[in-house]
């Protein structure tokens, strides 16, 4: 995410604040899945070490953001609730990035627009994705582009990222990536050949908070991974295909051997009751394996197109609606059919839309 068109804000280069007409910068903040994720181990910084194969979705977020009136960062979230707003990760990433970048360019404060699509505390990592994208757009409406070496720039980029959370590094790679460390390890993966995968994600009403699903993995026995060895191998041999070039309809064979590599699916399970039972569900339902992404609680079932995930998105509507299925959560699970993000899509960016700020 270092280059862009001219019409993201670089165009208006030099000082932002004398530049009234500074051009709105717009990213897309792609949802992510983890196709596996195996927890290699607790660090003494009390994270875990990971490896995770990830994948930017279609799904996205879209934030813009232009100089604002005033003289503080705002932020509008249309769309969907996010909590509060002084604690979202868009405005604490502006801030971030303006303390980063010191005086080396003119940091004005920045008015932000984000338009929720993805769910929130869901495992999609919806809210870092936010943040990576709210980094990018303010360091290129304050040009920070021209102002540092490309080579800074990443690291200063890569730096702020971790700061503001394990999952953010990702989405600065814009594409599917081996991710291991706490999460600041990116390793990009080349491009799947064929028609991106369809993804159905069913994702219960229910936010379930990364933190706890970790301390139930290191404090309750129900909560261990039912095979963590085998969990690390599949991932390993996930990254290690995928590497050597995997065509899609390759990996929807491996689905079902990836659907179970995931080291916090119990934990999961031990917080929120119900969602082992969706998940068998679904399983009966749509005869297809069905995996967790991140701490969950967002089950996810892979297609060849993203109209066969529609279609299973009716039958698992359908099959709510005369409860054959039963979602934990008090409201409605969510129901979205999207795809695998295609490689060279740089889902991070969306230049060709219109900006309301
Ligand atoms: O980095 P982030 O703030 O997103 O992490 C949220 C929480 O998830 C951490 O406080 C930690 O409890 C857990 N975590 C972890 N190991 C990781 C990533 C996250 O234990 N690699």
């Amino acid at each position: 995410m270092t280059d862009g068109p001219a019409s993201d804000g670089r165009a208006a280069h030099g000082p932002a604040a004398s530049n009234p007409r500074l051009a709105p910068v717009i990213r897309l903040a792609p949802a992510k899945l983890n196709l596996t994720l195996a927890v290699l181990g607790r660090r003494p910084d009390a994270y875990h070490d990971l490896h995770s194969v990830m994948a930017p979705l279609d799904l996205a977020d879209r934030l813009s953001v232009a100089p604002a009136a005033g003289p503080e960062d705002t932020l509008r979230v249309v769309r969907g609730a996010t909590g509060p707003i002084a604690d979202n990760l868009v405005l604490r990433a502006i801030a971030a990035a303006r303390a980063a970048v010191g005086r080396n360019v003119d940091a004005v404060p920045l008015a932000a627009r984000l338009e929720k699509h993805v769910p929130v505390a869901a495992g999609l990592a919806g809210g870092s994705s936010d943040a990576a994208a709210a980094l990018d757009a303010a360091l290129s409406a304050w040009g920070a582009d021209v102002a540092y070496e490309a080579a800074a720039l990443g690291e200063l980029r890569t730096r702020i990222a971790l700061s503001l959370g394990s999952d953010v590094p990702f989405f600065l790679a814009g594409g599917a990536a081996l991710v291991t460390g706490r999460g600041e390890m990116v390793d990009p993966l080349p491009g799947l050949r064929g028609t991106p995968p369809g993804v159905l994600l069913v994702t219960p009403d229910v936010r379930v908070a990364t933190p706890a699903v970790f301390a139930a993995l290191d404090g309750e026995a129900a909560a261990a991974p039912t095979d963590a060895r085998s969990t690390r191998a599949s991932s390993e041999h996930l990254a290690l295909e995928w590497r050597a070039g995997l065509g899609a309809d390759a990996l929807l064979v491996r689905a079902g051997i990836f659907a179970s590599a995931n080291d916090l699916a119990n934990a999961a399970d031990f917080l929120v009751p119900g969602l082992r039972a969706l998940r068998r569900a679904l399983v009966r339902r749509l005869g297809r394996p069905v995996g967790l992404s991140g701490s969950g609680p967002t089950l996810w079932v892979l297609y060849a197109s993203t109209t066969e995930a529609a279609v299973a998105a009716a039958a698992v509507r359908a099959g709510l609606g005369d409860g054959t299925i039963v979602a934990p959560g008090t409201g409605e699970p969510s129901i979205i059919a999207t795809a695998i993000a295609a490689a060279g899509a740089r889902p991070a960016r969306d230049p060709g839309q219109e900006v309301l700020t």
